[in-house]
């Protein structure tokens, strides 16, 4: 039996082009969700304002903009979203060692300045879109998986406490890495979902079992009919499981 959550571990996607779709949203969902991920078409569409009014409104972010620059830049993308008071973002650690030291460490000075938490800076090892054939395009030539351990271990020797994980890597990565690193795990799907895109899922409950901290789910919640209807189910299969 695993232990009963103690917080909310659901983060919904806000995939949506506008504020107003966001928010609404954001609105409907407030009370069942754990955090609210704004990726990068809504920011590009709607900007830093739509995270401020999620914000204000109480709700948590996980800004997933994957920063993946020159160190000093990165650096000053983190401070960034850090002072706009989000609680998670993203880095890609194919951006390397330096660029992952200088992401936590803007994290953590910036939210010191603002005597606030630092953000968790998670790192993003390979995208679930990328199989061995396109990696071999890019250059890399081990397989898929010890690739993917590669980055993790990059990024925790770099001083990272999360790494985003497809639900299959979570076992693999949770054996492999500290407990204290902390797993964030899309491609979410019940039985009865479309899978749509997405190719390697589990269910809400099956990758809290198997060691995720958090999971992301976007369309089973914002694309149905009843958001909310969808969100208290989902958690209702997290808590009958535990
Ligand atoms: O709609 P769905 O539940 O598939 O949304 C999953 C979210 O997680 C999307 O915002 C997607 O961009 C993100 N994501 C993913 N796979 C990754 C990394 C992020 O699906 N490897």
């Amino acid at each position: 039996m695993m232990p009963k959550m103690t917080r909310n571990p659901l983060i919904v996607a806000l995939d949506v082009p506008t504020a107003d779709k966001a928010l609404g949203l954001a609105q409907a969902l407030a009370p069942f969700v754990g955090a609210f991920k704004v990726g990068s078409e809504l920011f590009t569409s709607a900007g830093p304002e739509v995270v401020r009014q999620i914000r204000a409104a109480g709700g948590s972010i996980f800004l997933d903009l994957k920063f993946h620059d020159i160190p000093n830049t990165v650096k000053g993308s983190v401070a960034a979203a850090t002072r706009l008071d989000v609680q998670m973002l993203t880095v890609h650690c194919g951006g390397g060692l330096e660029m992952l030291k200088a992401a936590e460490a803007a994290a953590q000075q910036t939210a010191a300045e603002m005597v606030r938490p630092a953000p968790l800076v998670l790192g993003v090892t390979v995208l679930t879109s990328l199989d061995e054939d396109a990696l071999a395009r890019l250059g890399v030539t081990e397989s898929l998986s010890r690739h993917a351990e590669r980055l993790a271990d990059l990024a925790v020797d770099a001083g990272l406490r999360g790494l985003v994980c497809s639900p299959l890597e979570l076992p693999l990565l949770r054996r492999r890495l500290p407990q204290h690193v902390q797993l964030v795990t899309p491609g979410i799907r019940a039985a009865h979902d479309v899978n749509a895109d997405q190719k390697r899922t589990l269910s809400a409950a099956e990758a809290i079992a198997a060691g995720a901290d958090w999971l992301v789910v976007g369309r089973p919640i914002c694309a149905v009919a009843d958001p909310r209807a969808a969100a208290q189910q989902i958690l209702a299969s997290i808590n009958a499981a535990s």
